[in-house]
């Protein structure tokens, strides 16, 4: 009987497992089990599938978007670029380092297109549980994956050898509780469900955190009128060399009234509280012992080479670290578990995996400064690497990317998004942006590409025709929701 497998959510990791997959069905097309993916949204993209709601979807299941509008890409996206699909082929020609969520969205939609993965994907489908069948000395123990077909309503099960999920840990809001926060006059939301910064224009804002959602929310809503923004922070402070306007505070210990109180004991007036506090892994749909327990971090303990769970070596986890990499380390991580699940790779027994995994969790802990993490991750992604066929993609320079992106943001970071990378496929030095990124409010990819970036080629039929090629495609399959 031809194993079967079920890949839970189709973003960037559901879907580079969709691919890892199919290249391996192009060269052998009887290799490869059974393929069912299931997704809860009406379209692929996960993260980068855009969506106005917040809350409840229009199915009563929590939305999974965090990402709102005006969302540029806040790393380089020659670090994110497939091996196998540069920028450059998929847009015809050069464009800028930092695209708009629009214009990733559409390489993202251009790559899967490449493959006809959608075959493969249950839209409007959510997972609810996933069990393990003891199968007796049968063989190894199945799983009993039961979903909801959100349109009918109905509920299925259906029986798996393998279960990969990549539902993604960005979307469940870890939202602290401050003293006199429930009485606070104005808007208090977590970063999950902020979506247009032009709600806050002449607001004094509090932004509680100090990683990414605070400091692209923050500057974001400064950049679309935001009268002051205040960051919060628990740790540490960013550091940067904020415009006037911007300040970093230690952590807020108290709300009373509209005043808002600090650690230092200094308090200010604020209109509006955005809680950029981060998210939780949580995976309703898991039993206890399946599930997966971390925080955000380079190397989560319990999952083997970062995707083999300890608890039962046919679940597979992607994507559950906090990134530097993003789109080609899930690639990574996909042909890894593919080559695992068609048995081109053996595993170590429990302990041996075990013993792996603490190695490279020690290392993880020792690391001190953000070079250290980079090279850090670089290194766990060759390591995966070199043991399939994903095509060579040059991490290493890809983290020495990172290291001057991290050094164009402490130089300055209202306009790191104007700097320019060489892609490490092709060569290529982006083109600059077509005007100071402080300058552009329009981030529609059709706006975008409507500019030739001083490349002197005509952007026309470039620009419509991946857009629209897509659009297409996503109207055939997709009859309910969708986005961009
Ligand atoms: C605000 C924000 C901005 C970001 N910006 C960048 C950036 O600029 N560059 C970058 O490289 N990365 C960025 N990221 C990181 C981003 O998370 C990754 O790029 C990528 O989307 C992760 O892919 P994923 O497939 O692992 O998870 P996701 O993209 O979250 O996809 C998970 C999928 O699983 C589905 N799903 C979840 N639960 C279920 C269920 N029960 N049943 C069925 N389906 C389910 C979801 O609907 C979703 O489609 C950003 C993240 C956030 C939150
Ligand atoms: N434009 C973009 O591309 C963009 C924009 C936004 C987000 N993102 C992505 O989204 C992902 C998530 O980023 P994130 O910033 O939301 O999460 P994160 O990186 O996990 O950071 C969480 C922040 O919340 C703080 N925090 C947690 N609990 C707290 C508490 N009880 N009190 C005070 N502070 C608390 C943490 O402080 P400590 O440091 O003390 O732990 C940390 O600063 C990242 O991958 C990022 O790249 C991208």
């Amino acid at each position: 009987m031809t194993p079967r497998i079920a890949i839970l959510g189709a973003g960037p990791s559901g879907l580079a497992q969709l691919r890892a997959f199919e290249s391996a069905r192009k060269k052998d097309p009887g290799s490869i089990p059974d393929i069912v993916c299931y997704e809860k949204q009406g379209d692929l993209g996960g993260m980068w599938n855009y969506t106005w709601r917040t809350g409840l979807d229009q199915y009563g299941e929590p939305v999974h978007g965090s990402m709102y509008r005006f969302l540029w890409s806040n790393g380089p996206k020659e670090c994110l670029e497939f091996a196998d699909y540069s920028f450059e082929e998929h847009f015809g020609r050069p464009i800028p380092s930092y695209p708009p969520r629009a214009v990733l969205h559409d390489y993202i939609l251009g790559r899967v297109d490449q493959d006809d993965v959608r075959k493969y994907i249950r839209f409007d489908t959510a997972v609810r549980r996933v069990e393990t069948v003891p199968s007796g000395s049968v063989g190894p123990d199945r799983f009993a994956v039961t979903v909801a077909d959100q349109r009918s309503g109905r509920l299925e099960t259906e029986l798996f050898d393998d279960v990969v999920v990549a539902t993604g840990h960005f979307s469940t809001p870890n939202a602290p509780h401050f003293p006199g926060i429930e009485s606070f006059p104005g808007r208090v939301l977590h970063a999950h469900d902020f979506r247009d910064a032009r709600e806050f224009t002449g607001k004094r804002l509090l932004l509680v955190g100090s990683s990414y959602s605070a400091e692209d929310i923050g500057t974001q809503c400064f950049k679309y009128g935001a009268a002051e923004v205040t960051f919060s922070y628990r740790s540490a402070p960013m550091g940067h060399d904020w415009p006037a306007g911007m300040v970093e505070v230690p952590l807020l210990t108290e709300v009373d009234g509209s005043t808002v109180r600090f650690a230092d004991g200094t308090d200010r007036e604020v209109d509006a509280i955005i809680l950029c506090t981060g998210y939780r892994h949580h995976f309703p749909f898991l039993p206890d012992e399946l599930t997966l327990r971390t925080n955000n971090r380079l190397y989560p303990r319990g999952i083997y080479k970062g995707v083999v769970s300890q608890a039962n070596s046919h679940l597979f986890f992607l994507g559950m670290q906090d990134q530097y990499f993003t789109f080609n380390m899930f690639d990574a991580q996909a042909w890894f578990v593919r080559d695992v699940v068609l048995g081109r790779i053996e595993l170590p027994d429990h302990d041996g995996r075990e013993r792996d995994i603490d190695h490279w969790r020690e290392h993880e802990e020792n690391l001190r400064t953000a070079t250290e993490e980079i090279d850090f991750q670089a290194a766990y992604i060759r390591d995966l690497v070199d043991r399939t066929d994903y095509p060579e993609f040059h991490v290493e320079k890809q983290g020495e990317l990172f290291k001057q992106w991290k050094h164009d943001k402490k130089n300055d970071i209202m306009g790191y998004r104007n700097c320019s990378y060489a892609s490490t496929l092709t060569g290529s030095i982006a083109p600059p942006l077509h005007d100071e990124w402080m300058n552009i409010l329009d981030d529609s990819a059709l706006s975008f590409l409507a500019n030739d970036f001083g490349t002197g080629r005509s952007a026309a039929p470039r620009k419509v025709t991946p857009i629209g090629r897509h659009r297409a495609a996503r109207s055939a399959a997709v009859p309910a929701e969708r986005s961009s």
